[in-house]
Order: structure tokens, then sequence, then C-alpha cells
């Protein structure tokens, strides 16, 4: 009996996701589990400024609770898959339905920012597993130790292509958010003359402070503040 009804659950929760609908919604989802996490990881990162003790008491405080460390990992992962896999088959739906496209664009502004997201989205993914080997397994740091999150950042960013890099991914990335962030709105149907302003304007702040937040870090390491 409980077999049928979970069988019957799953059919309906792939119902769900086969409309377009559907898949904004899993967009929507999964951009604001990332989201959550940029902003908790922004916050942690700040904490460079309080000194190497602090900074690497948080990192060794992560990495000391591995339960938490691959729950938040399992969830991350697969809330990229899942959002990339989404954004993809949207792509196709939209190719199909207009399979030559406008010949004059509707509304450039609108198509600008959306066109954004597709190859905004691709670099960003690249940057993330740069990131990964970069300052996690350490891979492509050229002095990496273990748990010592303040020095791999203060070395890793003496390099400066590699700050210049991080900035221009943080550009990206804030670029990204604000978009979806506004057509996460969109997807689930909130959408007024008055407040729709507003909404952009509320995503644009939101996403820039955060990602003045992410950039002061390889800024404060390349005018010599945190050293
Ligand atoms: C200037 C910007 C950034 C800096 C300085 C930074 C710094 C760091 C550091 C130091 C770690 C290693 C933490 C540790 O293992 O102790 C880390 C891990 C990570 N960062 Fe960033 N980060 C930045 C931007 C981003 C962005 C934009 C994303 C996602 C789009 C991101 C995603 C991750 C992920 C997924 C991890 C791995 C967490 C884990 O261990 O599972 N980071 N970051």
């Amino acid at each position: 009996m409980s077999t049928v009804i979970a069988s019957r659950h799953l059919t309906r929760v792939a119902r769900f996701y086969d409309s377009t609908i559907g898949k904004k919604a899993v967009m929507a989802v999964t951009g604001l589990i990332l989201f959550g996490f940029l902003i908790a990881h922004m916050l942690g990162n700040l904490q460079i400024f309080l000194g190497r003790a602090v900074m690497n008491h948080y990192a060794e405080t992560l990495h000391g609770n591995p339960a938490l460390l691959w729950t938040v990992r399992i969830v991350l992962l697969i809330s990229v898959i899942l959002h990339i896999w989404a954004s993809i088959e949207l792509t196709m739906i939209k190719k199909e339905a207009r399979p030559i496209g406008y010949r004059k664009r509707a509304n450039v502004q609108a198509s600008y920012a959306s066109r954004t997201m597709m190859w905004s989205g691709p670099i960003i993914f690249a940057f993330v597993i740069f990131h990964l080997l970069h300052l996690t397994t350490g891979t492509v740091h050229p002095n990496f130790v273990e748990l010592d999150a303040y020095d791999n950042l203060v070395n890793g960013f003496h390099v400066i292509p590699v700050a210049i890099a991080y900035i221009v991914a943080m550009v990206l990335v804030g670029m990204h958010l604000s978009h979806g962030i506004w057509s996460m709105f969109q997807s689930v149907g909130f959408s007024h003359p008055r407040y729709t302003p507003m909404i952009k304007t509320f995503a644009a702040v939101f996403s820039w402070l955060l990602i003045a937040g992410f950039v002061s870090v390889p800024l404060a390491v390349l005018t010599g503040l945190v050293r």
C-alpha cells in the first residue's frame, strides 16, 4: 500500500517537473539554496579581517564537523546539478517554441539579461571548479596548507592574475544573481507595474552588496591591508 502511495507521489513530482512551471520552480528553489550558501560563505570570508586566529578557527570548526560539512556539500552538489539541468531544458523548450527567433527583439533589455545568464552560468561553473582546486584541495595553489585558510587566502591572492580572475568571476556572479533573483519573482508569477521595478532594484542592491563583500578579500590582499 505504502509503495503504491510512494510511486503515485513520485509520478506527480515527475509530472510537475515535466511542466515548464515545474522546471522554473526547480530553478528558483535551487537558486535560493545556492544564494543562501553564498551569503553564509561571504560572511565567513569576512572573518579574515578579524585576523588569522579567528579565520582559521572558523575553518577548523567547519572541518571538525564532517556530518554538517558533507550534508552541506551534498545539498550544494544536488542543487547545482538540478539548477543546470533545468536551465538547459528550459533553454531547449524556448528554442523549440521559436526555432528561428525574433527578427526584431521585442524587449532588448530582457533578452540581454537572459542571454547574459547563458554565458555567465557556465563561466561561474568553471570558476567554482578552479576555486575548489585552489582553496579546498590546494591542487593548483602554490603553497597550500591544510586548514590554514588565512595563509592560503593571502598567499593565493599574492598571485595577481589569480586575484584578478576572482574579482572578474565575482562581477559575473553579481550579474547572474541580480537577474536570477528578479527572474525568480517573475517565475512565481509576481509581476506588478509598481512592485516589479522595486524588486529589480532590491535584487541588484542585494547582489552587489554580496559581491562587494566577496571582492573585499582579494582586494584587501592586493592592497596589503591583509598580509
Ligand atoms: C572572492 C571570493 C571567494 C573567496 C575569497 C572564497 C574563499 C573560499 C575558501 C577560503 C574556501 C575553503 C574553506 C575551507 O575549506 O576551509 C572556499 C570554499 C568553497 N567556496 Fe569559496 N570563496 C569565494 C567565492 C566563492 C563563490 C562565488 C562560490 C560559489 C559560486 C564559492 C563556492 C565555494 C565552495 C562550494 C567551497 C567548498 C566548500 C567545501 O569545503 O565543501 N566560493 N572558498
